[in-house]
């Protein structure tokens, strides 16, 4: 049972906030050192959650020094998968999916973006902490970039793992077209994996020509999950096969960027074990559980494969009834060594059990009706995002501070929910306490679902939370907050 407080009807405004977060509290480790001894005071339940957070994730990254500089230029090329006709596409530097990015942790990255498209758009960084200016999001952080024209991004990651990047501009139609690639930051000493594979899981709706169909955004797709396409691709095939010798023990990161489709992974007679979500270590590994991966999600698996030659389908079972073969994995050849280490999964994870004490500090409320450029929104709140240039903030968030926000799925359609410049937790879901052992940058919300999640942003700036089904987003599913700093208040803003 829900345990929504849909009496609060009003939606929250700048005034209000002040109200909802007392004004004075320190936050633990990051106030100035006072001259005296400390009054004595009592822990507040916000210095408790502060305290528990301390050491998940650092405010700011050393850089090393290195830098890496790379070109990425958008613009048309042609894919061939499997047996189809050339397929017409956009992509970054002629590749679909995009060039991968390896950075180490530290290291910081520069990246010179030139636009080769007959539209406008940018490059957001999904799930990497950046600088606000760096996030890629038209007319909130930069101008968009027209065609033939550049933007320069630079910026330091502050955590290791698997990120992406994609444009913020039409997005239900550039991502469709190709616009994906991967930004891996490894561990400053990376552990001696015997192989570390990306597979990024994608489809693709054709038209009866074998092309991408050009119809976007359509009523049907709206009234739905998004465009979920026939033709599935692992790195940009239909066929992939990651071959392994036994006794290897790999590292495989998974990325799904669909516009709307949800994939879990099953991984047959082997035994993977989960390390890593949405880029973020574990507090431990697991066994891989039942994960839907909403598009957005990356999950990342440690598997050892046992001495024997097989080949195993990895499939999607997100339809339990109509399994579908996305890849498969070939055991074969002379055994090697199994590489011993200590799992990286030892992060640590807030468990914030006192999280769901705190106040709801915003109740979004997600819904659609009839209307809009597409004949139907999507909305938070009743109010349908028109445009990143026509935008309003809708809840302000103090950085360095505990969250708790909601998302209450008023619609029984999927909504995958993705918050920019911050990780956080499900703390909840339709009430019912959840402890997840690792952070994410994306949620799937199912129909009718309400979910609870904490949060302590680090960046302060302006942040879009959106529906990562990118047809939801361009209807409307989009909306800004903004993260101040811990001595804003809101009467100076
Ligand atoms: Cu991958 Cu604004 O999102
Ligand atoms: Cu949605």
């Amino acid at each position: 049972m829900s345990e929504r407080d849909d009496g609060v009807a009003v939606p929250w405004t700048r005034r209000r906030f002040s109200a909802a977060v007392g004004a004075a509290l320190v936050p633990i480790g990051c106030g100035q050192p006072s001259p005296g001894p400390a009054p004595a005071r009592a822990l507040t339940a916000q210095d408790r959650l502060l305290a528990e957070f301390q050491g998940a994730y650092p405010d700011e990254m050393a850089a090393t020094g290195r830098v890496h500089e790379v070109e990425l230029v958008a613009g048309p090329t042609t894919l061939e998968v499997g047996e189809q006709p050339a397929m017409q596409v956009w992509a970054y530097n002629g590749q679909v999916p995009g060039p991968t990015l390896r950075i180490r942790l530290g290291d910081t990255l520069k990246a010179r973006f030139v636009n080769r498209l007959p539209m406008s758009t940018t490059i957001h960084w999904h799930g990497v902490r950046v600088p606000n200016a760096m996030d890629g999001v038209p007319h909130v952080t930069q101008p968009p970039v027209e065609p033939g024209g550049t933007f320069d991004y630079e910026f330091t990651p502050k955590d290791a793992g698997t990120y992406w990047f994609h444009p913020h501009v039409r997005g239900s139609e550039q991502v469709e077209r190709g616009l994906v690639g991967v930004l891996i930051v490894e561990d400053p000493v990376p552990d001696p994996y015997s192989q570390d594979v990306l597979w990024v899981l994608d489809d693709w709706r054709l038209d009866p020509t074998g092309q991408i169909d050009g119809k976007f955004n359509t009523r049907h797709d709206l009234a739905h999950d998004g465009r979920w396409g026939r033709m599935r691709t692992v790195n940009g095939r239909s066929d992939e096969v990651l071959r392994v010798r036994p006794g290897e023990r790999i590292r495989l990161r998974m990325l799904n960027c669909a516009n709307g489709r949800a994939v879990v992974p099953h991984f047959g007679s082997l035994r993977p074990k989960l390390l890593a979500v949405d880029g973020k270590y574990l507090r431990a590994p697991i066994e891989m559980p039942r994960f839907e991966m909403a598009p957005g999600n990356r999950l990342d698996v440690d598997i050892t494969f046992d001495l024997v030659s097989e080949r195993v389908p990895v499939s999607d079972l997100f339809s339990p009834s109509r399994p579908h073969v996305l890849g498969s994995i070939e055991i074969d050849g002379e055994p090697v060594d199994t590489p011993q280490f200590e799992s990286p999964a030892a992060a640590h994870v807030p468990r914030w059990t006192g999280g769901l004490e705190q106040p709801v500090h915003h109740d979004y409320r997600m819904n659609a009706r009839r209307g809009g450029e597409h004949g139907i929104e999507w909305m938070f709140d009743n109010q349908p995002f028109t445009g990143h240039d026509a935008h309003t903030i809708s809840i302000d968030l103090v950085r360095h501070r505990f969250h708790r926000v909601r998302f209450s799925n008023e619609s029984g359609r999927l909504h995958p929910i993705h918050m920019h410049g911050t990780f956080f937790r499900v703390l909840a879901r339709n009430g019912v306490p959840v402890d997840e052992p690792f952070f994410r940058d994306t949620v799937l919300v199912r129909g009718r679902e309400t979910v609870d999640l904490g949060m302590v942003p680090t960046d302060i700036g302006k942040w879009m939370v959106h529906c990562h089904i990118l047809e939801h987003a361009e209807s409307g599913m989009m909306t800004l907050v903004e993260v101040h700093d811990d001595d804003w208040a809101p009467s100076r803003s």
